[in-house]
């Protein structure tokens, strides 16, 4: 669907990383981009919350959801499951409730795009919080798409990208961490938001694409 005055791109994470990039490529179409977290008053591990939010915006065409970036480490014995739950609740749980409760406000023609993250399909000790809760995400969005046809749903799965995410671990760890990767991946680099906003900019714009995965890693998944 072409963009015009009355398009309304719903951009939930849009407050940082990731999804900032998304609502500035978006506001440079036409339309309105309206952008949520728990800084604008949303949380979306709270459903009645969320079905609110939806009532209020009224018909809507496209919903991004890129909230949740944050998940508990630890080896699958030692985890804390409290931690590991609501984190769940929050990225897993969270982008079913939004794309449900978009789904009944959205115009022919919408588009819904979830997050994944390249440890869905990669195994690395010690994360298996990030590698369920992707993987159940991506699993359950090719469900969606063929739930609600012609409503179009897909994932993106973003490798490594430099954003707020990584603001609460010790500078040097990071710095580390980052330079790790970006001399190791194929792509020699690490993402940036922008890298990763073009993915989600193909699946709303391309009518044949549905229940896909866009993995944009750098590689990571051929490492
Ligand atoms: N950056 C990476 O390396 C990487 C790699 C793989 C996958 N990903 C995935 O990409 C997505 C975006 O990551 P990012 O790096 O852009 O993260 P980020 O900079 O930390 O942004 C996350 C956004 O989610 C919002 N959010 C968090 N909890 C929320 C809640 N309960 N309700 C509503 N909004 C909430 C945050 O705003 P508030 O704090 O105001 O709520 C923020 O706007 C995440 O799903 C992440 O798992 C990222």
């Amino acid at each position: 669907m072409t963009f015009n005055d009355n398009t309304v791109s719903v951009v939930i994470g849009g407050t940082s990383g990731i999804g900032a990039a998304v609502a500035s490529a978006l506001s440079q179409r036409p339309g309105r981009v309206e952008i949520a977290s728990r800084a604008t008053g949303l949380d979306i591990a709270d459903a009645a919350s969320v079905a609110a939010y939806f009532r209020k915006l009224g018909p809507i065409d496209h919903l991004i959801v890129t909230a949740g970036s944050a998940a508990p480490g630890g080896a699958v014995a030692d985890v804390d499951l409290d931690a590991a739950k609501a984190a769940f609740d929050v990225k897993f749980w969270g982008s079913l409730v939004l794309a449900r409760e978009a789904a009944k406000i959205m115009r022919l023609g919408g588009t819904i795009t979830l997050t994944s993250g390249f440890l869905a399909r990669r195994t690395v000790p010690g994360t298996f919080v990030k590698t369920a809760m992707n993987a159940a995400l991506e699993a359950t969005a090719k469900v969606l798409a063929k739930e609600l046809a012609p409503l179009r749903v897909n994932v993106v799965s973003p490798g490594l990208t430099q954003t707020e995410a990584y603001a609460g671990m010790a500078g040097e760890a990071r710095d580390a961490m980052f330079d790790r990767a970006a001399s190791t991946l194929p792509a020699r680099r690490l993402g940036r938001p922008e890298d990763i906003a073009s993915g989600y900019l193909f699946a709303i714009d391309n009518p044949f694409v549905t229940g896909s995965v866009v993995d944009i890693d750098g590689g990571a998944l051929i490492n």
